[in-house]
């Protein structure tokens, strides 16, 4: 374990984000690491106030911390898209977040809504790729607002982006018990860019005989998702059907208050970024209703990527004692203090 302290850039965001980032770092600061948090200011109230989503200076000053812990963002106030793409996304190209890393991990004690369903069948991790795809802004518009608009929105792939994560899951698939890799897409269709993944993972498989490999069409997959997800251990899947699939995946697995997430550079050439796969949630915020669970959670990641191992299972271990003995009615700061005790007793 590193002596020094971690230095943690902290964005909480905008609805909800704040809440349930607080309860995140009670956790944190239980577990007894060393962690030196700095707050920063970004999002809708920033955007109105100012005008910026992200400063060029506030990037560059991000990239010096070891880890960032964030919230949401998103508001009805603010056009759709304008935080999302501009301080969201900016920071997974800017810091080269090329694995989003998302388990689907269904806990003892959660209701799945799949009748049937426990623990042992829903146990997989999702590897979206995370810098290219239907995400990379490529494509244009013309005669915009007229009968004959164009409008075009390319799917950038890569050798180099697909071969890195394609290493990754096929790392990760190595560690799991199961060891086995699926490759989601739709190389039927989508046949230049299917063909490259396909053939990445069939080139790399060969330096991993001991991770079976398998392959599922998105739509099929989306299917048994629903109908046999014992059939997933690790996946790997570009972008656009890494974010739809991990919905399911969350949906599955118990609702998206406890769903996590990392956005992973793992050559650790810029800090990582650990988030809830929820939004700011504007229906219920500043209500105190949010579940801070997935937060919770996605600090396990983040220790866990700082190389805390054993912090990271504590909170794992309290979240998961917490859930079996969940009560209902409980708000933001209770699930927090829950845990946290568990965390430190
Ligand atoms: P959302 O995830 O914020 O909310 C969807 C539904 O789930 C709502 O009914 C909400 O109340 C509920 N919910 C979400 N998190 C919850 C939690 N922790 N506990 C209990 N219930 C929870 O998605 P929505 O409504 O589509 O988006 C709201 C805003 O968030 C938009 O501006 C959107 O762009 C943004 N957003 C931001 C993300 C991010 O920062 N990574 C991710 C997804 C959406
Ligand atoms: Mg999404």
């Amino acid at each position: 374990m590193e002596s020094r302290n971690i230095r943690l850039a902290v964005i909480p965001g905008d609805g909800i984000g704040a809440e349930v980032v607080a309860e995140g770092l009670k956790v944190l600061e239980a577990v007894g690491t060393k962690i030196e948090p700095t707050h920063y200011d970004l999002g809708a109230a920033r955007y109105h106030r100012t005008g910026e989503t992200l400063p060029d200076a506030v990037l560059e000053e991000l990239r010096g911390y070891d880890a960032i812990l964030l919230g949401a963002v998103g508001d009805p106030s603010v056009p759709p898209g304008v935080l999302e793409r501009d301080l969201l996304l900016r920071l997974r190209f800017a810091f080269d977040h090329y694995v989003n890393l998302r388990p689907v991990k269904l806990f003892p004690g959660v209701p799945s809504p799949l009748a049937g369903s426990s623990a042992d069948d829903i146990d997989m991790i999702v590897v979206r790729e995370g810098t290219e795809g239907l995400y990379a802004g490529t494509g244009g518009v013309m005669r915009r607002g007229t009968l004959h608009e164009i409008a075009t929105q390319e799917s950038l792939n890569t050798a180099h982006g697909v071969e890195r994560v394609v290493r990754y899951a096929f790392e990760k698939a190595r560690s799991r018990p199961r060891k086995k890799l699926t490759l989601v897409h739709k190389t039927n269709v989508l046949t230049y860019a299917g063909d490259l993944w396909q053939r990445t993972v069939d080139r790399v498989a060969g330096e991993y005989p001991e991770v079976a490999t398998d392959y599922a069409h998105i739509d099929a997959a989306s299917m048994f998702f629903v109908s046999q997800p014992e059939r997933f251990d690790v996946v790997v899947t570009d972008n656009l059907f890494g974010d739809i699939i991990t919905d399911l995946g969350a949906a599955i697995a118990g609702g998206i208050g406890l769903a996590a997430s990392g956005n992973i550079n793992p050559e650790r050439t810029a800090p990582s970024m650990f988030e809830p796969v929820h939004g700011s949630a504007p229906d219920i915020a500043g209500q105190g209703k949010a579940d801070p669970t997935a937060t919770i959670l996605s600090v396990a990641m983040l220790l866990d990527h700082l190389g805390l191992h054993t912090e990271a299972a504590r909170v794992e271990q309290a979240v998961a004692a917490d859930i079996v003995e969940r009560r209902p009615g409980r708000g933001t700061h209770e699930i927090g203090d829950d845990i946290t005790a568990r965390v430190s007793g």
